[in-house]
């Protein structure tokens, strides 16, 4: 069967669009209507106008197209696309720690459960973390969850003192110096970009750091022609592709593995993808209560956004 054909087939039939991260394999990329970082990705569910979304991404980032398009049908090729970030701060653990800090905001990261973004009063992702925390007076108490890595960054560059839920990327966080210093050593004209979910040694080596978007901006903006990059393999597809020119070296987790794949972006393929499309499921089913209470964050994430035009 010609997937790639069926799948356009059933798009049109449907009236379906399809939503991809830039984690997903280059096919599912290749024939994605949009491809973004979580920003991005949220944005356009929030305006998409077909009768059905197939989000070729993780759950929480299905679960927020759903709250902000509540009236479309979400689907989401493999329901066990999660995220060590979202399953490291559970509801009943992160309410416990949010009552020590009875004088404090939430800012969580987007990478969390449907049920935490309903006690979180701003959510950001890593295109605008930094920008909603400094949207907050200076002196203003915030938790900030579950990336102790992101919230990290933005207190070392803020000068902040923000509480730190402890939760990490599985991908990002094992990243190492070793590998990065010796690649460095080989390639003396590459610049190193990373992602702000690594880990502050490797942060701290970087000439850029930003979401997906950002370094995939930024490759194609600087006149560099070669990048040791500190992030998911899948990014790599389109900055191949909007820089035909430049080498992009992707950092290994160690010496013996350059598996920095993310093991749940990567469970969608375009079987599951098909037949998602097809079966109109599995889809992404959230109680209204839930839904009212979790998009308030959201939105309020996208109004800042809006004000300080990063969307
Ligand atoms: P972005 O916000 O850059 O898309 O990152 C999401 C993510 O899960 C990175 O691991
Ligand atoms: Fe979650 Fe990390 Fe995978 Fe992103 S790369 S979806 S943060 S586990």
């Amino acid at each position: 069967m010609d997937l790639v054909k069926e799948i356009e087939k059933l798009k049109k039939q449907k009236d379906a669009i399809i939503l991809a991260h830039y984690y997903q394999v280059p096919e599912i990329q290749d024939i994605a209507d949009y491809i973004g970082d979580s920003l991005g990705l949220a944005q356009k569910a929030s305006e998409a106008k077909a009768k059905i979304i197939v989000f070729a991404g993780v759950h929480f980032m299905a679960e927020t197209a759903k709250m902000l398009n509540f009236q479309t049908k979400v689907v989401l090729p493999d329901l066990e696309a999660g995220c060590s970030l979202a399953d490291s701060c559970p509801l009943d653990d992160f309410i416990a720690f949010k009552e020590k800090y009875p004088d404090h905001i939430v800012i969580s990261y987007i990478n969390t459960t449907a049920a935490i973004k309903t006690v979180t009063d701003v959510v950001c992702t890593s295109g605008n973390a930094v920008q909603i925390v400094e949207s907050f007076p200076k002196d203003q108490k915030i938790i900030f969850a579950p990336d102790k890595n992101l919230g990290g960054y933005i207190n070392r560059i803020t000068g902040r003192n923000m509480v730190l839920w402890d939760g990490t990327c599985e991908v990002h966080d094992i990243l190492s110096t070793e590998s990065i210093f010796q690649m460095k050593e080989e390639n003396p004209d590459a610049e190193l970009i990373a992602h702000p979910e690594c880990n502050a040694p490797v942060l701290e080596l970087a000439d850029y750091i930003g979401s997906t978007t950002g370094m995939l901006k930024y490759t194609a903006s600087s006149p560099s022609k070669k990048f040791i990059v500190a992030t998911e393999t899948g990014i790599i597809h389109q900055m191949q592709l909007q820089s035909p020119g430049k080498e992009f070296l992707v950092v290994p987790s160690d010496k013996t593995c350059s598996c920095n794949d993310c093991p749940y972006m990567k469970l969608n393929t375009m079987e599951k993808l098909y037949l998602a499309l097809k079966n109109e499921q599995p889809e992404i089913i959230l109680d209204e209560k839930t839904i009212e209470m979790a998009r308030k964050p959201i939105e309020r994430m996208l109004e800042i956004s809006r004000e300080l035009k990063l969307i």
